[in-house]
């Protein structure tokens, strides 16, 4: 690792190390990456389009005009990469697969090239002691599955389960972490209901049945993976998981119309997703809501068994919080069938860059309640993190103290929750790198390491110094 451009003494302590200190020293450390924001090499080794190849190029849709064509460049630098996580002494790197590189056009034969860059890259961080947790999709579907309806059509959740077994087919003997699904909520509501995302589209009633064909895919895929492992005769360690990303549904206030609309927030963002994998069966305050406007999940009969097949993990993604309310600025009734969830009310906290309020207690109380309300199985953190406008010096160090506090403060909040009885047992910091932050292009730097995108010179942050001596000082601690 490249630390020649950090002073002699980056040391710094926040108020709640003597809080993160409590960890047991088998807690799990780690970091998170995505495919699509840090590879770049988009045409390279057969790889095809994907959602966001198509999403980046409409007019307005990215800021800058910023795409994933380049990013990190990760693809050719993978090694040097790996090697940044192996000097940070982490444990795990959570990782994405991108499916068009892969199965390009997202059906049919595995592509050999496309397989055999995640293969070097688990090689790669075995080699260097790194537990490899894979992601399976995390947002880049092949524009051809798009093309025939994307996920509000049944076929891509079986689609996706064939693509699942592929890379299982390859990686399994030495992958024993693997999530299906990143944050199924982004890929419906942002997706296709807000259409901020790719694939940009706005049609409350197709991202309402994607949720259901995520959820689907997730239980094809992940019974699919079981069973290619042997079933209940494994050939290898398999821990099988699904991320989400999870808030709080406060009401800004106690008036029916905020209640109201706190409900929704909470059955949209949380119980939609949880309930059906955790009881078989979705929210029944839901599927009313729904069949007021004329919807109705696509159910058929037998999916909601496949959905709620038993994992063995559960991944939780936090960034921030915010207040639900069912009026407007000046108190008038919203309508429901424009935004369910009400207007988003403030805290009044301060702000990371990317303009999210920064609730560490609020983060707490979600790893709480879904211990309490989803149990059985243990938690993972597996993206937690905050974008600030870093400003680097003239070796290019950045001293973000922001970053680190915030870091140390949700931290300290998953010892809080373990502490309130939650089975937590590892933290992934979003990110590894600054990367393609979606909508918000290359501005928006989530990563304790900085990437000068001139060079593809990456270095380290003071809050990736910080993590490596925190991770060291709690691992000696006991
Ligand atoms: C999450 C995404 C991840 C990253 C962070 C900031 O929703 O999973 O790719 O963009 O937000």
């Amino acid at each position: 690792m490249d630390t020649s451009a950090a002073p002699a003494d980056t040391r710094v302590a926040t108020r709640h190390d003597s809080t993160i200190d409590r960890l047991p020293a088998t807690f799990r450390w780690g970091t998170a990456t995505s495919a699509y924001q840090i590879e770049g090499a988009v045409d390279e080794d057969g790889r095809t389009q994907s959602i966001w190849d198509t999403f980046g190029r409409v007019p307005g849709a990215v800021d800058n005009g910023d795409t994933g064509d380049v990013a990190c460049d990760h693809y050719h630098r993978m090694p040097q990469d790996v090697g940044l996580i192996r000097e940070l002494g982490l444990d795990a790197y959570r990782f994405s697969i991108a499916w068009p590189r892969v199965q390009p056009g997202g059906r049919g034969p595995a592509n050999a090239a496309g397989l055999a860059f995640y293969d070097r890259l688990v090689d790669e961080l075995l080699d260097g002691g790194i537990e490899p947790w894979v992601t399976l999709y995390h947002w880049d579907l092949p524009q051809e599955l798009e093309d025939a309806g994307g996920w509000p059509n049944r076929d891509t959740a079986y689609r996706f389960a064939d693509y699942a077994e592929l890379v299982y087919a390859r990686l399994g003997d030495r992958v024993e972490h693997w999530t299906t699904l990143n944050e199924p909520w982004c890929s419906a509501m942002l997706g296709y209901v807000e259409g901020v995302q790719a694939p940009g589209r706005r049609e409350f009633a197709a991202g309402m049945h994607s949720v259901h064909h995520l959820l689907l895919g997730h239980g094809l895929a992940a019974a699919r993976i079981r069973e290619a492992n042997g079933g209940d005769a494994p050939r290898h360690p398999l821990s099988l998981a699904i991320t989400l990303n999870l808030s709080t549904a406060r009401a800004a206030t106690d008036s029916p119309a905020d209640q109201e609309v706190a409900r929704r927030a909470d059955g949209l963002g949380t119980r939609v997703y949880l309930d059906p994998l955790w009881y078989g069966r979705y929210p029944e305050d839901i599927v009313a809501d729904l069949a007021a406007r004329g919807i109705e999940l696509p159910v058929q009969d037998g999916d909601l068994e496949v959905i709620s097949a038993p994992l063995d993990t559960l991944g939780v993604n936090y960034y921030f919080s915010m207040k639900s309310s069912g009026v407007d600025e000046n108190g008038a009734p919203l309508d429901a069938s424009g935004s369910p969830t009400g207007r988003a009310v403030p805290y009044g906290l301060p702000r990371t860059a990317m303009g999210w309020e920064i609730m560490p207690e609020d983060f707490a109380e979600v790893l709480t309640r879904v211990g309490r309300d989803y149990p059985g199985v243990p938690i993972f953190v597996t993206e937690n993190g905050a974008a600030f406008a870093d400003v680097p010096d003239t070796a290019g160090f950045v001293r973000d103290q922001g970053r680190i506090d915030y870091l140390a403060a949700h931290i300290a909040a998953v010892v809080a929750a373990r502490d309130a009885g939650t089975d937590i047992r590892g933290y992934f910091v979003w990110s590894l790198l600054d990367n393609f932050e979606w909508a918000y292009g290359y501005d928006k730097r989530f990563g304790i390491v900085r990437v000068d995108y001139n060079t593809q010179q990456r270095i380290p942050k003071q809050s990736a110094l910080w993590y490596r001596d925190t991770i060291q000082r709690v691992r000696a601690s006991e």
